[in-house]
């Protein structure tokens, strides 16, 4: 009796709630969240969704900044989508489709483009969007006034995103936890060329102008793509059994220290694992003004020709950065003291200063007094102007150093390695590395990295 009361509730329950979704069918297709909630960019990428690819079709003119794209994003709803967002920054739209009908939008005047399709998109399923736009690309300024987006060029255009130029050449998910493979067509004036991540697919001419393809079919983070065109003297080589795309600036004297590329890419890989991609090379541009390098996936960006340290700086990148990727922007030590370490480590390597010299003289030549030196922290701020703030780099890759000094080298070059093969094409954060490295050498490391990585002091004790 009991039991058959307490269904039969159940069952007008069940039916109350029938009843309200019956009424509003639409309740329960909600928007996706018009950002991710990082702690330095909170807008940036967008809810509801997971991009597997992106196919942009661009076509460029450097003689009066004009850009237009099509862009082919195929995703999937991770929630019954009412609406959901992509990040855009300017441009016409001209067309918009999902799953080839018109879908009605807005723009915010910022990054934040609205797409409400006809229908809602169930949880689950894949969808199709396609975007024509043109107009003038952007060059953003970040909140350390360093400029990325599409930086505009003598001869062409600069082409780099860390951590939020994307949306100002194409449509994006702009979040690096949203990886995905890209396809590029790049249209340029005949004797251009046009840079992409990923393999060369073709190059072909026609009616005065070249279309550049490229595919990185490999996992890659927004912020990773590159577009870089003008003139270049491109060599296609191999290292092993990958291909090597190194694009250089006629109007550089391009010097000998590319021809360290194969042995990098080889000490890396021994060291590391197996290089994480299907192509190599770089980008080397005539663009001093922009002041940094960037890892590109595949094809780091140099706005000069680099030293040996800025080129397996970028390199390193490779496993730290673009293979093995932050979640959230504050972590970005795991990228830039990974890659100071890298460098410290190929330096010893190449029979030069080691890596606990590199250390100790740091260590030495700033006392506890130079706080600029040793603040804050590096896994301790969530300032975005701070983003690439000197400790993330020499205090990061001091950490690394001073835990390969206190676990030992088999324990600590088998834990990088790990990390590096265990999260392949993956997203991380701080406290993954800490509980890697505490299993790995059967340790308690909390006061180790409070010391390195959390407090703001010059660690004395560790
Ligand atoms: N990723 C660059 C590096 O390899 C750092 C970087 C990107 C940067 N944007 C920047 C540094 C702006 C200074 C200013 O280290
Ligand atoms: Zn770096």
């Amino acid at each position: 009796m009991r039991s058959r009361l307490a269904r039969a509730t159940l069952c007008i329950a069940a039916l109350a709630v029938a009843v309200c979704v019956g009424t509003a069918a639409a309740a329960t297709f909600t928007p996706g969240s018009p950002g991710l909630g990082d702690p330095m960019f909170p807008n940036a990428g967008n809810g509801g969704y997971d991009v597997q690819s992106y196919n942009l079709t661009l076509d460029y003119t450097p003689s009066t900044n004009q850009l237009s794209g099509k862009s082919v994003i195929t995703a999937t709803a991770t929630q019954a989508l009412s609406s959901f967002d992509l990040d855009l920054r300017g441009f016409a739209i001209s067309r918009l489709l999902v799953n080839g009908r018109a879908a009605a939008f807005t723009r915010d005047g910022g990054q934040e483009l609205t797409v409400t399709p006809k229908s809602g998109l169930q949880s689950g399923t894949r969808f199709v969007v396609t975007i024509d736009y043109a107009g003038t690309p952007a060059v953003v300024t970040d909140p350390d006034e360093s400029i990325e987006g599409w930086i505009p060029t003598e001869d062409g255009a600069f082409v780099v995103n860390e951590p939020q130029g994307s949306p100002a050449w194409y449509p994006c998910n702009d979040n690096p936890r949203d990886k995905a493979t890209f396809d590029f067509a790049i249209t340029v004036p005949d004797g251009l060329t046009a840079l992409a991540n990923g393999v060369l697919v073709s190059n072909a001419s026609s009616a005065g102008k070249t279309t550049w393809v490229w595919k990185e079919s490999d996992p890659m983070a927004t912020y990773l793509a590159t577009a870089t065109l003008g003139r270049f003297d491109l060599t296609i080589s191999k290292v092993g059994n990958i291909p090597s795309y190194v694009a250089v600036d006629p109007q550089l004297a391009k010097g000998q220290v590319l021809d360290k590329l194969p042995e990098a890419v080889q000490f890396y890989s021994s060291i590391y694992g197996p290089y994480p991609f299907n192509a190599v090379g770089a980008i080397v541009d005539s663009a001093k003004f922009v002041g940094y390098s960037l890892e590109t996936q595949t094809k780091p960006n140099f706005p000069a020709v680099p030293d040996e340290a800025t080129l397996v700086h970028e390199l390193s990148h490779s496993w730290f950065g673009d293979s093995v990727t932050l979640t959230e922007w504050p972590d970005i030590w795991l990228h830039e003291g990974f890659a100071t370490w890298s460098e410290w480590i190929w330096s010893e390597h190449e029979g030069n200063k080691t890596a606990a010299q590199r250390f100790k003289q740091l260590y030495d030549s700033h006392p506890a007094s130079d706080t600029v030196f040793w603040g804050p922290a590096p896994a301790r701020f969530t300032d975005p102007a701070l983003l690439f703030n000197g400790t993330v780099y020499d205090r990061g890759g001091m950490t690394l150093e001073a835990l390969r000094e206190k676990i030992g080298d088999p324990t600590f070059f088998r834990l990088i390695r790990d990390w590096a093969t265990q999260n392949r094409y993956g997203n991380v954060a701080t406290q993954q590395f800490i509980a890697l490295a505490e299993r790995e050498s059967g340790r308690d490391l909390t006061a180790f990295f409070d010391a390195w990585l959390f407090e703001d002091a010059k660690p004395t004790t560790w």
